[in-house]
């Protein structure tokens, strides 16, 4: 039965006059006073069966009646936002949750630094703010549709139901931005609600708004390299957004983080499982040379180089959802207040940045140079750098166990200018060590540096489903511990 059927089911049972209140209430854990806002919810009940409507056809392919162990957020305190429990997924309870209001907070950053937070939004950044909203929000939905067919090859149990995890989340980002839309921004905030359930990752009319997202996740290896690095752009984002002056974004960003770190651990781990499979499988082959690669992929594993590749690739791509590294955008939305820095309350600087200067690597007559810009036009450059710095941890614990394993290989991130499509690298053609290329010497070379055909027909031919409990592909080593301290072998989705 749809969440759709149990509503009305529901319905019939309670007081017809608060028809919807009632319901919506309990199938929607808030913590937003939901059955109060007689707008807002009347907003929510034209919206939400368009919202089931696509996840039905946009959500997970197949395994829609599958019983899932997933996580829901019925609260935001840490008793509440972690209930385990089998689900099917069209029955999730999407909620709509705040971070608890913080008393006294002020604007952060930029020309109204230290006034009181909006609560309502201010006139004057009316349109920057949704502009942002929007953006945010059209990533979520975007993800989900990439990883839609993922399931039916999924390399264990335990992980399919992490992708169910990441994909009812990026579904309840979604409502988040959807509430401050249709909340906070009357006719136009319903217009831009809907068409975020129209958009379509990879379409051509109707494309989602940012490169990354019209990429595909055709493989599990893409969908780990997607969590680690294309997840963690979502965590930098949410974390500026989490400084907004704009409280309510703020509140929403902030909660929107906790669901975040487990898309990231997903990532992480599912690539440090991949690397822990290839490793043992050399060790015991005796392979010690990672550029044995015909000999490795007999194994069933996947070899490091390849992995490096498929690194390069999300990395490179990533990078460019941070948009231009000197924009008057940026500047705007950082000066408004309506977005911060990364960790903007704990930074020390008068959080205005009239005078000061960040240093950005351009391409100067055929060279790479460091110059100064001002630093409030430098406010994209400077997020990148950060993610860049955030994407190492992650990075350097993977090469621990390739070094554990005494095999000679690192994963290394490719130069900010790797293959860039927007911002100061567009057009031009670097190598990952940062040398500036011909046309000539980059066609003859990025095979080597990005996966190429045969390498993406190998992964393929990995991606064998692995649905019994407790057994797990070849190329992926099982995890340590379970979810919620399950064992590794639990039956973490009953295929229906
Ligand atoms: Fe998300
Ligand atoms: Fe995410």
């Amino acid at each position: 039965m749809s969440q759709e059927d149990t509503l009305v089911e529901d319905n019939a049972m309670v007081n017809n006059d608060k028809f919807v209140e009632v319901n919506y209430d309990d199938a929607i854990p808030n913590n937003v006073d939901l059955s109060s806002d007689r707008q807002l919810l009347r907003a929510l009940e034209s919206w939400h069966p368009n919202y089931i409507d696509w996840w039905k056809d946009m959500g997970p392919d197949g395994f829609q009646n599958a019983d899932v162990y997933l996580r829901t957020a019925v609260g935001v305190d840490p008793a509440g936002w972690a209930k385990f429990g089998y689900v099917k997924m069209p029955n999730y309870r999407w909620g709509i949750l705040l971070a608890p209001k913080v008393e006294g907070r002020t604007i952060p950053c930029g020309r109204h630094k230290g006034e009181p937070v909006w609560q309502e939004v201010p006139g004057e950044y009316r349109s920057l703010l949704r502009r942002l909203i929007v953006v945010q929000g059209d990533t979520e939905p975007a993800s989900v549709e990439q990883q839609r067919f993922l399931g039916k090859t999924a390399p264990s149990l335990y992980d399919m139901r992490n992708l169910f995890q990441v994909n009812v989340e990026e579904g309840r980002h979604l409502w988040a931005m959807v509430y401050l839309l249709v909340k906070h921004f009357g006719k136009d905030g319903r217009e831009e609600a809907q068409a975020l359930l129209e958009r379509r990752s990879g379409q051509q009319d109707n494309p989602r708004i940012l490169g990354a997202f019209n990429e595909l996740t055709p493989d599990w290896l893409s969908f780990f390299m997607f969590t680690y690095f294309t997840d963690r752009d979502g965590k930098m984002q949410l974390a500026a957004l989490a400084e907004s002056g704009f409280d309510p974004l703020s509140r929403s960003c902030r909660f929107m983080l906790t669901e975040e770190a487990h898309h990231l651990f997903v990532g992480e781990t599912g690539v440090g499982r991949t690397i822990e499979a290839t490793c043992n499988a050399m060790v015991k082959a005796g392979i010690t040379d990672a550029n044995d690669v015909e000999a490795i992929r007999k194994l069933g594993v996947v070899d490091l180089p390849l992995l490096q590749r498929k690194a390069n690739f999300h990395m490179s791509v990533t990078r460019d959802l941070f948009g231009s590294e000197i924009s008057s955008n940026g500047a705007e939305s950082f000066s408004s207040g309506l977005k911060g820095r990364f960790n903007e309350a704990k930074l020390t600087d008068d959080h205005q940045l009239q005078d000061t200067n960040y240093t950005v690597t351009r391409v100067v007559d055929g060279k790479l140079v460091d110059e100064d810009a001002p630093a409030l036009r430098a406010i994209n450059c400077r997020l990148l750098d950060d993610y860049m710095a955030d994407c190492q941890g992650g990075i350097d614990r993977w090469n621990k166990t390739i070094e554990k394993a005494g095999i000679n290989f690192k994963i290394t991130q490719p130069h900010k200018g790797f293959n860039r499509r927007i911002g100061e690298f567009a057009g031009h053609r670097i190598s990952p060590t940062g040398a500036i290329l011909s046309e000539a010497d980059w066609a003859a070379q990025n095979g080597n540096w990005l996966p190429n055909a045969s390498d993406m027909e190998f992964i393929n031919s990995l991606m064998k489903p692995c649905h019994e409990a407790g057994q797990y592909a070849s190329w992926i080593a099982p995890p340590r511990m379970g979810i919620n301290q399950q064992p590794v072998d639990y039956e973490y989705v009953k295929i229906d």
